[in-house]
């Protein structure tokens, strides 16, 4: 086993074909590359340590060249946890586990073409997500960014820090499909919940900011006019955010495995009428968001 040097993450001991793999890094604060890695056969239980580890140390990792059949895009999720199923998946015949991600000609959405959290309207949203592209647009586009909310919330002043954290937010499923022109009827089973706005990264322990354009209806110590204006201020700071952002560019057979705690994304749909396709593994956080102290 040899310790990571360099761009491949401070501290994180690397193992078998992670000892072996190329690293470069997306950005300083966010985002790691991992080339030359074959994550088709089964980890051992020290790479598995080694993967969750590099997951820890740069949030978003990509790893390029991957030819993963359904099965071991699983296993690969269960390296992190528990397979989480999408509430659209609850009741399905197909694979409750596999999300799939597609855009083109006649798709009336992108799918996550806000910046949001995976599913933060659930009571225990998702702790990580893999998502494997196999299509990309032939002329290019259909990058995806992440943003890093421990930075941003780390970036706002000491007296705007202090107050967010006695504040808790609204977050509700059917804010987001309304994004898609999907309106469920009012009986209807479909998450929502409230969470402290500032929460404790469970890994690491650092306060991050939990709330996001695409699920956070209101927050709820505040009147309707202060939450939209208080939302639409944090909404603003996490997308101009450049500092702690950075750009996947996507390859057919690259894997995406990023941490849905720390951090947001955005899929860019600058692509039509070409297609995008891919599917998305996602992985249960068995604790609820706990308030930052
Ligand atoms: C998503 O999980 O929100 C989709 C991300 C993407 O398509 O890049």
């Amino acid at each position: 086993m040899s310790a990571a040097l360099g761009p491949s993450g401070q501290g994180v001991d690397l193992a078998g074909r992670f000892a072996a793999a190329r690293y470069t890094r997306l950005t300083p604060r966010l985002g790691c590359e991992l080339d030359d890695v074959d994550l088709s056969i089964p980890l051992e239980v020290a790479e598995a340590a080694s993967l969750r580890g590099l997951f820890d140390a740069h949030g978003v990792l990509v790893v390029r060249d991957q030819r993963l059949d359904r099965e071991a895009h699983k296993a690969l999720g269960r390296v992190f946890g528990e397979l989480h199923t999408h509430p659209s998946r609850e009741h399905t015949r197909g694979d409750r586990h596999i999300f799939k991600v597609a855009a083109d000609a006649d798709t009336p959405f992108n799918n996550g073409g806000s910046w949001h959290s995976d599913l933060s309207c659930s009571p225990q949203p998702p702790l990580a997500s893999l998502l494997l592209l196999r299509e990309l647009p032939p002329s290019g586009g259909g990058d995806t960014l992440f943003a890093d909310m421990c930075g941003i919330f780390e970036s706002l002043s000491p007296a705007l820090q202090a107050w967010l954290r006695t504040l808790s937010a609204f977050h509700d499923g059917r804010k987001d499909l309304r994004q898609y022109g999907i309106e469920l009827d009012p009986g209807a089973d479909y998450p929502s919940a409230v969470h402290p706005v500032v929460v404790r990264h469970s890994s690491s322990g650092r306060p991050l900011l939990l709330v996001n354009g695409s699920f956070t209806e209101r927050i709820v110590e505040l009147g309707r006019e202060e939450s939209d204006a208080l939302l639409r201020f944090l909404c603003r700071r996490i997308s101009a955010a450049q500092a702690f952002q950075c750009r996947v560019r996507w390859q057919p057979g690259t894997l995406v495995i990023w941490d849905n705690r720390r951090t947001q994304h955005l899929a860019l749909w600058d692509y039509y009428p070409e297609t995008r396709r891919g599917e998305r593994v996602s992985v249960r956080d068995p604790r609820v968001p706990i308030a930052a102290d």
